[in-house]
């Protein structure tokens, strides 16, 4: 089966469907890859890296539409500059076409898709399921922006982010607000973070709080008992006086903020104008506004998307093409997402579109010349018990894993519940409970038996030994699991406190030379305890060394 990867004809982008490395997973899954000369160039991936992995080099598109069985692609279809002709008449009839297509606001290419009789997988759609992550290629690039944006900011930015005392004065850092903690909105916290600014967050979703102050960022409350996790852990739309009151928020940080960075966004809406124009003029001159949610419309009411300005003093960046902008990570990341759905489908030789698999019917858009997009909304079966992907399933087509837990809010303050994070998916099934629950019944009788076996039978000496055992073993295991992260300091003290009590012991232990068990059991705790203390303290050094600044 032939897999090909035309150029990107989409203005100045510059990712390709598959790098030389992914061509190469490609060709081992069993397919025959074609690459049209110099797809690779604007990512810095040249023809000879394509034949190193076993690639074929096609001089022109219309040869390699007309060869492919499967075109992998980054942007939708759309008309070819040279051919004067559109993608979508370039395939093949049966062959299947895999890229971003946006179905929600793409209806007539995918009519024109269909009229061709192909088969078209959306890598947009892809369900945010457990299982899916590998696939989810929105996601990889949401990182890669909410990185560049800081980048971005950085580079308009006339200042240090870090705060610094030299001889020549005293440096505050930077400010930097970013709104919307999603994936991009987390990965812009982590870089600015690491950049040294102080970095404070907001999201209408609590349970991104104790991400955003996992990564070193503030964040910060409203005093309103409005949650805005939705179905499936997606935003959902707020009430009229959350925006309002969220707006008072921004509008009292935009006097003090340095650089603010908006990736608030709700599936398939128009994005919020949350950033005001009032407010981008009480900014100080020589701040900076990245608006990454510029395609859907913009956080801020002065963005020009694709477009970066000034506007009384602040700079306003609304790119549109952010992973883009670094092609050579975005298309290794992006190809890695291709190669695992087409694993995904079972590869070059058992290629296949199983409807029955949730992840590539809900990425299926065109199905051998019908639109299958929506997918249907699946029915609960009852499989899972968790009440967050119980709603998910019965009310969205487009599903993520993640299920907020239940919320009990309070009148007067905001709580936060400690649910996982939105990208650390929750299990897509959980085993059948009376199941489990039969074993676990005959696992404890079995233990009681052993348990009883070996109190009558073995001397009252071996007993007391055995219990000291048992107990030192049960509580260790909670003490080590039980901990939260922020008390693994206190506790790798402790602990290097017993492994010095355990050398202390096994010197004891080999201070007579001879070769008996109790003296090579002695050199070995001497040893293990030896590597913990050792292991601890470098651990912590290299802890303490992140948060120095
Ligand atoms: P996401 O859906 O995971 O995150 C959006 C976040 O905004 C969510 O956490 C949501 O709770 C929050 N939000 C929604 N309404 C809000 C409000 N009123 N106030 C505060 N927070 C609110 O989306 P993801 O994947 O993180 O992408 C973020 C944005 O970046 C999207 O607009 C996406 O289209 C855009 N993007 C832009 C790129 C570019 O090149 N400019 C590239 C990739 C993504």
């Amino acid at each position: 089966m032939k897999i090909g990867i035309p150029k990107e004809v989409y203005k100045a982008e510059c990712r390709v469907a598959a790098t030389p490395d992914t061509a190469k997973h490609l060709v081992k899954l069993g397919f025959d890859v074609l690459i049209e000369s110099g797809a690779g160039e604007s990512a810095n991936f040249t023809n000879n890296a394509y034949v190193e992995s076993e690639c074929k080099i096609v001089p022109d598109a219309q040869t390699l539409w007309a060869e492919a069985d499967i075109v992998l692609k980054v942007r939708p279809p759309q008309m070819h500059p040279e051919l004067s002709k559109h993608e979508a008449e370039l395939l093949n009839e049966g062959s299947t076409l895999i890229g971003f297509i946006w179905p929600a606001q793409n209806s007539e290419l995918l009519d024109k898709l269909a009229a061709h009789k192909v088969t078209v997988l959306a890598m947009d759609a892809v369900p945010r399921i457990t299982r899916a992550q590998k696939m989810d290629a929105l996601s990889s690039m949401a990182n890669l922006a909410g990185y560049r944006a800081v980048i971005e900011a950085a580079n308009h930015f006339g200042r240090f982010f870090n705060g610094q005392i030299t001889a020549a004065g005293k440096v505050p850092p930077a400010k930097v607000l970013v709104i919307g903690a999603g994936v991009a909105g987390l990965a812009a916290i982590g870089t600015a973070k690491s950049l040294g600014a102080i970095v404070r967050a907001f999201d209408t979703r609590l349970v991104v709080k104790e991400q955003i102050e996992s990564l070193g960022a503030e964040f910060l409350e409203l005093n309103f008992a409005e949650d805005g996790t939705g179905e499936g852990g997606y935003a959902k739309v707020m009430s009229e006086e959350f925006i309002s009151a969220e707006m008072e928020l921004f509008a009292t940080q935009a006097k003090e903020i340095d650089i603010i960075i908006t990736t608030a966004l709700i599936p398939g809406k128009k994005a919020p104008v949350l950033v005001t124009q009032e407010m981008v003029e009480s900014m100080k001159a020589g701040s900076v506004i990245v608006d990454l949610a510029a395609e859907q419309g913009g956080n801020c009411a002065v963005t020009k998307p694709g477009e970066i300005y000034c506007y009384k003093g602040v700079t306003i960046v609304g790119l549109t093409d952010l992973p883009s902008r670094m092609a050579q990570q975005a298309s290794q990341l992006y190809g890695t997402n291709v190669y695992n759905l087409l694993k995904e489908m079972g590869g070059g030789d058992r290629f296949k579109i199983n409807l029955e698999d949730e992840v590539i019917r809900g990425a299926l858009v065109v199905h051998a010349g019908k639109i299958t997009w929506p997918p249907p909304k699946k029915e609960d079966k009852g499989e899972k018990e968790d009440k967050g992907d119980k709603e998910d399933k019965a009310n969205s087509s487009v599903k993520v894993s993640v299920s907020p837990s239940p919320r009990v809010p309070t009148s007067s303050s905001v709580n936060v519940t400690t649910s996982p994070s939105p990208r650390v998916w929750a299990p897509s099934s959980v085993p059948n409970s009376s199941y489990s629950k039969v074993n676990k019944d005959l696992w404890l009788v079995l233990i009681g038996l052993a348990i009883f076996g070996i109190g009558i039978s073995a001397p009252s000496n071996f007993l007391s030994h055995l219990s000291v055992f048992v107990l030192a073993c049960f509580i260790g295991w909670q003490v080590i699991w039980n901990v939260k992260p922020a008390l693994h300091t206190p506790l790798m003290s402790v602990t290097n406190a017993i492994s010095g009590i355990i050398i202390i012991g096994g010197m004891l232990q080999i201070s007579e030379v001879s070769s008996s068990p109790t003296t090579i059991l002695g050199a070995i705790a001497i040893l293990i305890g030896t590597i913990n203390i050792c292991g601890g303290f470098l651990v912590t050094q290299r802890m303490l060394r992140m948060f120095q600044k």
